[in-house]
């Protein structure tokens, strides 16, 4: 790593920061020596409570009974909204682009506050009731903040659906979290391309006979099919109930929201996350990371359907007064300047978004970025995947004029919010490099054994110590939860990434150990992949590994061997493809499949991936000990029968 420059504190940054180095390390040490003491203080300034918690936190990971806040209620969305009407009614929540750079609108807190008071009672209207399940599949426009919002005032339950999930994601997403309720829109356009919303929650619902309502925002002119017993337009039924909604007082315990994620098994984990504890960590992270001063504007440009989306679009900036971009289209559409002509038109001070845009704008050429000014910016931020240093200089050179820290953060859908991060104005900046923990987290690196490991060396990166944004569970799954990321290492939280602290103290995401791809961004589990193709009659094994991708950092590749006696051919790849899209979604689809007459396994039966990632990705020179194998002749076949 010594060919990596570090950068200093950006200059212009420096007098404005929230935090100083050396804040940040009283702090930190204060946050880790008397966790109780510093998160109730945060807790105390950053969020309003109808009643205190009686004690800030009880349990540990041993038992996995962690608890925060305990018996102090609260109502999320009065902290998001309510309660800034008396400061900050006419303070612009929500700016919105959408899909054509013609179409915008902004919303105050006051008006946002309006339309979540009328939702909320359409669907009390429909019988949604506390602690019912309420699934959101929308695109990126201001009826998916208040619908979560809505749900979060009444303390029903949110299941936000990314819109590029397949019907058939969709319903196993309905069934294992028995929503009976689904809000959506008729369809959108993302770039060019229509995305039919609402036909695919028809479809879905197919299977889901216990959904009884699906409320439907009418966002473009296109005919859609209507189910006069089941469907209601959004429009009609906010103007057919009160604008006076109130609160529900929630216990910090109460469940929140419920997010998909996938695992290492192929069926995807509801995420369930908790009122207290998450927004505290949300509204704090979002303070700190982001060195959020009033009148910054915000844009986080993930999707909703994501937990950055819900943490940083949503929750963080609205906890804290300040106005979130939300954005409906693409990097790349009309042309590759879109994201920094929103910058120039908004104002954007802050942006927070994927490596794999910032490499799919890079790879178009450097005068998309410099026919434009973006001189608003003041702080770039990363996350989902790690950033290539190279890509990372790019960000802070062209974007950033060289004079916004990069904040690369990072963190997980289980995690909440933001887990290790430089903090801007701070720290060093040292390009490809995590950085910091955050405030109360606690990181090691351990061996296989659960060692803890020096400075410099590889592991696994594991968090030791309890923080108020963890998840609570998965939902109606509480074994999987414990076996997932508190079994393997007693008292531990496991978070499936290998990484490396160095000697100053930083932190390096090096990937996961698991079988989890990371492909553009999005979190892909290769049981899932395999799982879809499998459902293919003509397929009998398959085994899905990564390989490196230019722009999506990972892409999917997959070893299919076909059913004796059927002949391998173009259509039957295509149709596999087909299958996976239907499945899982077009985020999933395989990049390549290798025909494969056997796959490399042990003499108990277990595909070595180890092997099959290596003649995937070609790095064929040292191909370990092979020596298990039954049948040690299929690897030359597979290396001879390598695609590209
Ligand atoms: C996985 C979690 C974080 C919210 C969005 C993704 C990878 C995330 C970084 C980063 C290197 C990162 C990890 C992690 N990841 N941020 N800054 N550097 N890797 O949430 O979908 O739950 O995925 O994303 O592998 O485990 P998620």
């Amino acid at each position: 790593m010594s060919n990596i420059k570090n950068y200093p504190i950006a200059p212009k940054f420096t007098q404005q920061a929230n935090i100083s180095e050396l804040q940040y390390h009283q702090m930190y040490t204060h946050s880790i020596i008397e966790p109780d003491n510093f998160w109730g203080q945060q807790a105390n300034q950053l969020i309003s409570w109808f009643k205190p918690w009686e004690k800030v936190s009880t349990g540990d990971f041993t038992h996995m009974d962690t608890t925060w806040f305990i018996n102090g209620k609260l109502n999320v969305c009065y902290n998001c909204i309510d309660r800034h009407l008396p400061t900050r009614a006419n303070h612009v929540a929500l700016l919105w682009e959408g899909n054509e750079p013609q179409q915008s609108l902004q919303l105050t807190y006051a008006e946002l506050f309006e339309k979540i008071c009328r939702f909320s009672n359409v669907l009390k209207k429909q019988g949604v009731q506390k602690g019912d399940r309420v699934a959101i599949y929308l695109p990126m426009i201001p009826e998916a903040v208040v619908a979560m919002l809505a749900c979060a005032r009444i303390g029903a339950v949110h299941s936000v659906i990314f819109g590029g999930f397949s019907s058939d994601a969709i319903k196993n997403r309905l069934l294992d979290a028995d929503c009976k309720i689904v809000i959506t829109a008729s369809d959108c356009y993302r770039g060019n391309k229509i995305i039919p919303l609402k036909h695919n929650i028809d479809t879905a619902l197919l299977e889901c006979p216990d959904v009884k309502s699906v409320i439907v925002v009418k966002h473009t002119e296109n005919v859609i099919e209507w189910n006069d017993h089941r469907d209601y337009w959004y429009h009609e039924e906010i103007n057919s109930v009160s604008v006076d909604c109130p609160c529900e007082e929630m216990d910090a315990q109460d469940p929140l929201f419920i997010l998909y994620t996938s695992g290492s098994t192929g069926k995807p984990k509801g995420i369930l996350h908790v009122t207290g504890g998450y927004l505290t960590y949300v509204a704090t992270t979002f303070k700190y990371i982001f060195d959020y001063h009033d009148n910054d504007i915000f844009w986080c440009t993930a999707d909703v359907g994501w937990i950055t989306g819900h943490s940083y679009v949503v929750y963080g900036p609205l906890c804290n007064g300040a106005t979130s971009l939300l954005f409906e289209g693409i990097p790349n559409y009309p042309n590759p300047s879109r994201y920094w002509e929103i910058v120039d038109k908004y104002k954007v001070t802050i942006i927070y978004t994927s490596p794999t845009a910032i490499r799919a704008l890079r790879h178009e050429g450097d005068h998309w970025v410099t026919d434009t000014n973006r001189k608003s910016l003041r702080l770039l931020g990363s996350v989902g995947e790690p950033i290539n240093p190279d890509v990372w200089e790019w960000y802070y050179t062209v974007i950033g004029h060289e004079h916004c820290p990069i904040v690369d953060t990072w963190w997980q859908t289980e995690t909440g919010g933001i887990m290790i991060s430089p903090f801007p104005g701070a720290a060093i900046l040292k390009p490809g490099a995590a950085s910091w923990p955050f405030f109360g987290i606690k990181p090691a690196i351990i061996d296989d054994h659960g060692n803890k490991l020096p400075a410099d060396q590889k592991g696994k990166l594991v968090i030791t110590q309890p923080w108020p944004g963890m998840a609570k569970t998965i939902y109606n799954n509480p074994d999987r939860f414990f076996n997932a990321y508190f079994k393997d290492y007693p008292g531990y939280y496991l978070t499936g990434d290998d990484a490396r602290c160095d000697a100053d103290g930083y932190y390096w995401i090096l990937g996961r150990n698991d079988d989890v791809l990371k492909v553009s961004g999005h979190r892909i589990s290769t049981a899932e992949v395999e799982n879809a193709i499998l459902a293919d009659l003509s397929v009998s094994e398959a085994a899905v590994v990564p390989i490196q991708h230019e722009i999506k950092g990972e892409a999917i590749y997959a070893f299919v061997t076909l059913k004796m006696g059927i002949k391998p051919n173009e259509s039957l790849k295509k149709e596999i493809i087909q299958k996976v899209r239907e499945n899982i979604g077009a985020i999933a689809a395989p990049d390549h499949i290798q025909w494969a007459d056997a796959l490399p396994k042990t003499r108990s039966g277990k595909i070595m991936r180890r092997l099959l990632r290596k003649i995937a990705d070609n790095d064929l020179t040292d191909l370990g000990d092979t020596t298990t194998l039954t049948d040690p002749s299929v690897i030359d076949r597979l290396i001879r029968g390598r695609q590209m």
